[in-house]
């Protein structure tokens, strides 16, 4: 894909990526582009940057032909280690969760689930999944944006640290009272994962919360 001719409006530069938006007929697109960093080897650095637009782009192929709401890749660009996907419209989980309804929150949670159920039983992991990584559309439904950390999985394990990180973000971000929205999150997961992946997931979720209560620094 080419993306020379664009008109790219910045508006997020990150860690490991800038993200743009602009117009690619007949979508409103994302752009997010991973730009060299200065602390890294140079050659390493290329290979790095271009490892991880692969890998971002094809999980998240990957996850949106598994049903989950994802934005949808329209191309990617291997020069300069883009991703080009479709614009999701709306705000952030984290900056909407605490004006929302408590009726509005669970359902959004239960929609995130059956999002992660399908994300997971098509062997994927988000790896960082937060409320940041959420975006809400205006009329509540949410889409899970950033697989840059995210890898192919079949272990329980790995899909309680996604659940954990989830349920980690929720109370340590937000002030709402935390187990009706991690009941309304484990019903849309059940519904989508099915009772065996459910049972394993959150049986690794819940050993994952207790070892880190018992090894953290009070
Ligand atoms: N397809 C998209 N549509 C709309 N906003 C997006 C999209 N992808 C990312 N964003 C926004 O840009 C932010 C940063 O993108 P993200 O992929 O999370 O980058 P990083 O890896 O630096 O966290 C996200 O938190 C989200 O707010
Ligand atoms: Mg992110």
């Amino acid at each position: 894909m080419d993306t020379a001719r664009l008109t790219l409006e910045t508006f997020y530069r990150g860690a490991e990526a800038d993200l743009f938006r602009s117009n690619v007929d007949p979508w409103k697109a994302v752009l997010k582009r991973r730009v060299r960093k200065g602390y890294r080897h140079e050659s390493l650095d290329d290979s790095i940057r271009r490892e991880r637009t692969l890998s971002e782009a094809t999980l998240l192929h990957e996850a949106k032909a598994a049903g989950a709401r994802v934005p949808s890749v329209i191309g990617i660009e291997v020069e300069t280690n883009t991703i080009v996907m479709t614009q999701i419209d709306g705000v952030v989980a984290r900056d909407c969760l605490d004006a929302m309804s408590p009726n509005d929150s669970m359902e959004l949670f239960r929609s995130l689930g059956a999002q992660i159920g399908l994300i997971h039983t098509a062997g994927i992991v988000h790896g960082d999944l937060t409320t940041s990584n959420v975006i809400v559309t205006a009329s509540g439904t949410p889409f899970i944006v950033d697989f840059g950390m995210a890898r192919r999985s079949n272990n329980p394990e790995d899909r309680g640290v996604d659940l954990h990180l989830l349920q980690r973000s929720i109370s340590t971000s937000h002030r709402r009272d935390v187990p009706p929205l991690l009941k309304a999150l484990a019903r849309g997961y059940r519904e989508t994962a099915g009772e065996k992946v459910f049972q394993s997931s959150w049986a690794k979720a819940r050993e994952i919360a207790r070892r880190g209560r018992y090894f953290a620094i009070r």
